[in-house]
């Protein structure tokens, strides 16, 4: 979604402004603009399409200016042209803003402001605000008093960045449900809607909370909330390194962020266990209140709640508490069974997912217990949610999430483990106890690290079946929450239709979708369903479809297949962290072959912000 980014010191703000923005790139957007004090006036250049396009406009000769603010669009009201990209301005030319979120009140806002002269140039929600604030800036000198008044007049969602030749030396930015960090550096300051975009300038950051208002120069800070209080707010020392959001030699982040994955379950598994007992800071539940929960709701989107669906089987199976795993944007509007006895979890990579943000919002004003794994330190959930687990996997940058849904599996066996030992709960079901649970996932990074191995032959494989326009992955148990996940990541960067199915519904209808050249590849890693999904697997094979069956090393693969992808055998609840791999490398390599834009898939945010 929408990126702002802003420089305020000394020299170079443009460029830093549009280098920081390049690395929200992987957002997603549709058109670009950056807004800069010159000569008594707000300079603006915007273009539609890309950050080189912009570039373009200006000619390579780009100003030398102390102050800067940048923005990338993600079109939502008005198509992706120059005349609607940002920073939007106000009639005078004397101030601009750049804006993330909506304005959902800006229809009256608009009328209004029009009734008194102001004249509009876009088809944006986000004008409002440069007008408002010259409006307000004609009963008040202070600008930024201006901008409260402005916001206390606004409904909906905003990180904005202000400048003006008010505030010549500087930038004004606020925040509400959409996020933005302010990179400290001594005589210099630079705002983005995202620490990796700050990452090469600063290590320590300011996370604005939600109806902070901050007055920014080279030197200083100033906060207050959006009545004009004080307010007051620590530093962040960022842990992460500058090479884990860059490429580093792979030809996209997705690849790179494959081959993180050993590193990202050994990250999400650090500090975190103890003599097989596990340990995670940040969730305060005594050993009574885990006793107390009577249901579990694991909510998130995408493959956050593809993760949450293999939640859903450990924790009953472990804790053998009833547990529903709910797309996000269903929760909200479902009059959710959630009271004080429900624990609610929310899975999210970025922290900022509106969907997501919303059915926490909810669940915590029906009384529930809201708990979050989150990755991005600081975002909106982790600090609204009532505990936080992060998932320690480092940024995350290709849209398609790949190494955070590992983690997010990592995390939540950690989760399911920790809950088991609190209350004692027996072992699982299947026999598994906790102790074996422990240290697989010990073994895990080197399990993960030794699938990476295979890449060549899944290329090869990739190169074979690119051409293929129908995929249908099947499962069961486990292995049906690995086959969503699996389809997904095939269907956003390849725009092959895929779909995944619990491999026994096949007979009850997909199966009169198979004919020569759909390829259907079935995951066969559960040995209490192998059996069953060998015979679904030999009803595709007699109707010619093309059989992929990703299965564990040393078992025998029956029912008759193309090709065999092997991995290493775990516990059944970790089977799809390591399937996945392989798969994720699938769907990176078909998509490649196709020439596709995989790491910004068409259409798609890697931050959704909207609901
Ligand atoms: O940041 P989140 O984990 O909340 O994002 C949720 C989904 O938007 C995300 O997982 C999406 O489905 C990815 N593109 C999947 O690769």
């Amino acid at each position: 979604m929408c990126g702002i980014t802003g420089f305020v010191g000394s020299d170079g703000a443009i460029q830093i402004a549009l280098e920081s923005l390049k690395r929200l790139e992987y957002r997603g957007y549709d058109s670009v603009g950056v807004a800069y004090p010159q000569n008594n006036h707000i300079a603006v250049v915007r273009s539609a399409g890309k950050i080189n396009r912009l570039l373009d406009r200006l000619d390579g000769e780009v100003p030398d200016v102390a102050v800067a603010i940048a923005h990338t669009r993600w079109a939502t009201h008005g198509q992706p042209t120059e005349a609607n990209a940002h920073p939007h301005r106000d009639c005078s030319g004397e101030l601009a803003v750049a804006h993330n979120g909506i304005i959902e009140n800006y229809d009256p806002l608009r009328d209004e402001l029009q009734r008194m002269g102001h004249r509009f140039s876009s088809e944006t929600d986000t004008e409002v605000l440069p007008h408002l604030i010259e409006h307000y800036l004609s009963k008040t000198s202070d600008l930024v008093e201006a901008v409260r008044l402005s916001l206390r007049r606004v409904e909906g969602s905003y990180a904005i960045a202000v400048v003006s030749t008010r505030y010549p030396g500087g930038v004004i930015v606020a925040r509400k449900d959409s996020p933005l960090v302010i990179g400290l550096a001594e005589g210099s300051k630079l705002i983005a809607s995202d620490i990796p975009a700050v990452l090469p300038y600063v290590k320590d950051v300011l996370i604005l909370e939600d109806g902070d208002v901050a007055a920014i120069t080279p030197e200083t800070v100033t906060l207050s909330d959006i009545s004009g209080k004080a307010v007051h707010r620590s530093p962040t020392r960022v842990g992460w390194r500058i090479e884990e959001a860059e490429k580093g030699g792979y030809s996209h982040y997705m690849l790179k962020e494959i081959h993180e994955e050993p590193a990202a379950v050994r990250n999400a598994l650090r500090g975190r266990i103890y003599n097989d007992r596990i340990k995670l800071e940040g969730i305060p539940i005594t050993p009574a209140e885990w006793r107390r929960f009577e249901r579990v709701e694991i909510v998130a989107c995408g493959t956050a709640y593809h993760a949450g669906l293999l939640g859903k089987r450990l924790i009953e199976q472990l804790i053998r508490v009833p547990t529903e795993a709910v797309v996000a944007s269903e929760f909200r509007y479902s009059d959710p069974l959630v009271d004080e006895k429900t624990l609610v979890l929310l899975i999210s990579q970025s922290g900022e997912t509106a969907d997501t943000l919303a059915a926490m919002r909810e669940a915590k004003q029906r009384g529930a217990y809201t708990l979050a794994i989150v990755n991005v330190m600081g975002s909106t959930l982790a600090r609204e949610a009532g505990g936080v687990i992060y998932t320690q996997a480092g940024p995350e940058i290709g849209v398609a999430s790949t190494k955070a849904y590992l983690a997010q599996l990592v995390v939540i066996h950690l989760l399911a483990i920790h809950w088991a030992q609190q209350i004692g709960a027996p072992s699982m079901g299947d026999g598994a106890s906790c102790s074996v649970l422990v240290n697989e996932l010990k073994r895990l990074p080197e399990l993960v690290a030794g699938v990476l191995q295979g890449e060549p032959c899944i290329k090869s494989l990739a190169d074979r079946l690119a051409d293929r326009s129908c995929f249908i992955y099947l499962g069961r148990g486990y292995d049906f929450a690995a086959a969503m996940e699996a389809a997904l990541k095939l269907k956003e960067i390849s725009y092959i239709h895929a779909e995944a199915y619990a491999a026994g519904e096949m007979k009850h209808g997909p199966l009169a979708l198979i004919e020569p050249g759909v390829v259907v590849i079935g995951l066969a890693t559960q040995p209490l369903t192998n059996a069953k999904l060998w015979s679904n697997l030999k009803e595709v094979k007699a109707r010619n479809g093309t059989v992929v069956v990703v299965h564990t090393e040393g078992e025998a693969v029956q029912g008759g297949s193309d090709y065999q992808i092997p991995i290493p055998s775990a516990s059944p609840s970790l089977m799809p962290a390591i399937a996945m791999v392989p798969l994720q490398l699938l769907a990176y390599h078909i998509a490649n072959a196709r020439g596709c834009q995989i790491d910004q898939p068409r259409n798609l945010a890697k931050s959704v912000t909207v609901e």
